[in-house]
């Protein structure tokens, strides 16, 4: 049986490429760096008796999607789909280059609701399959900087559990994955090492090993959400029940370049009902 998981060049996408190497999946890797994806799959294939196709993917592009796609299709005994590949942004809105908000969506939900539409035909056929979804801890906690961020990740849980309702009467599960501060090439991409986020008292680092570890214990419980690792869900229950007037207070006071001012909302309404 086959296991296809994007973002497979390096980090948690990897650390799954591991794992289901280990339980016997022949592997099929995507990513764009293609001399990561070809270290890994040597890696792999050295370690464990496996097949490991890569393919090197720009998700956000049209006919890369559709190419692996099409691959899917062609897939007789695909098992297992994570949709891993992903990335952050650490910019307002107001200030993002819409090519790349537009590259978010793409890659966050264009790309993995296209691939497991793809791939549920042959799930269904065999009634039989895996689907995790990488979503995030940051899909729950709306925060400065991560507008798109956080809502594609949003999305793509709501979706998930959707997923789930639908297909809980076969034997296909469906997982989305919402790590928190994972080690990886993730935080660099955005210029940080993590160190400054690290001070912060509620943050716990986990390795993507970890993170992994817990999602195929979690998905062999069928549980849909997974959060792993205890501070996370601690943030994540928080974020929940917290009014959100005072969510916003916390976490506003968090993002040191907001300049605060008084706002004046009752003044600019009466203004408003007097035609001002
Ligand atoms: N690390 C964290 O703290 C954290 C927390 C919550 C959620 N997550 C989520 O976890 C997932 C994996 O991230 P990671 O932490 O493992 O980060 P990472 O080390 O940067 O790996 C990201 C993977 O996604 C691939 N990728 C990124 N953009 C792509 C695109 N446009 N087209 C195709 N592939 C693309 C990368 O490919 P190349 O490297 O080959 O370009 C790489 O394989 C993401 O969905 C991320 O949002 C991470």
């Amino acid at each position: 049986m086959k296991a296809l998981i994007t973002g497979a060049s390096r980090g948690i996408g990897e650390a799954y490429a591991y794992r289901f190497a280990q339980l016997g999946y022949d592997l099929i890797l995507t990513g764009r760096a293609e001399d990561l994806l070809q270290e890994v799959a040597l890696r792999i294939s050295q370690q464990y008796p496996v097949e490991v196709e890569t393919l090197t993917i720009e998700l956000a592009d049209d006919n890369d999607l559709e190419r692996l796609t099409l691959k899917i299709r062609e897939y007789e005994d695909l098992h297992v789909l994570v949709n891993n590949a992903g990335f952050g942004s650490g910019t307002y809105f107001r200030e993002e280059d819409f090519d790349d908000v537009d590259r978010m969506i793409k890659v966050h939900v264009r790309a993995p609701l296209k691939l497991i539409h793809a791939a549920l035909p042959g799930m269904t056929a065999k009634n039989g399959g895996i689907i995790i979804n990488v979503s995030s801890l940051g899909g729950k906690t709306p925060f400065p900087k991560s507008s798109v961020y956080s809502a594609t990740k949003s999305f793509i849980r709501i979706f998930s559990e959707t997923l789930h309702l639908e297909t809980r009467n076969s034997n296909i599960f469906v997982q989305t994955l919402c790590p928190g501060f994972t080690k990886t090439h993730f935080h660099s991409r955005l210029g940080k090492n993590g160190t400054h986020i690290e001070k912060n008292g509620f943050i716990r680092w986990m390795t993507p090993e970890q993170v992994v570890e817990i999602s195929l214990n979690s998905l062999s419980k069928d549980k849909v959400i997974c959060v792993p690792g205890f501070w996370n869900k601690l943030l994540w229950v928080t974020a929940g029940i917290l009014p959100r007037r005072i969510y916003y207070r916390l976490v506003s006071g968090l993002d040191k370049k907001q300049i605060p001012q008084e706002r004046k909302v009752k003044t600019t309404i009466a203004s408003l009902s007097a035609g001002n």
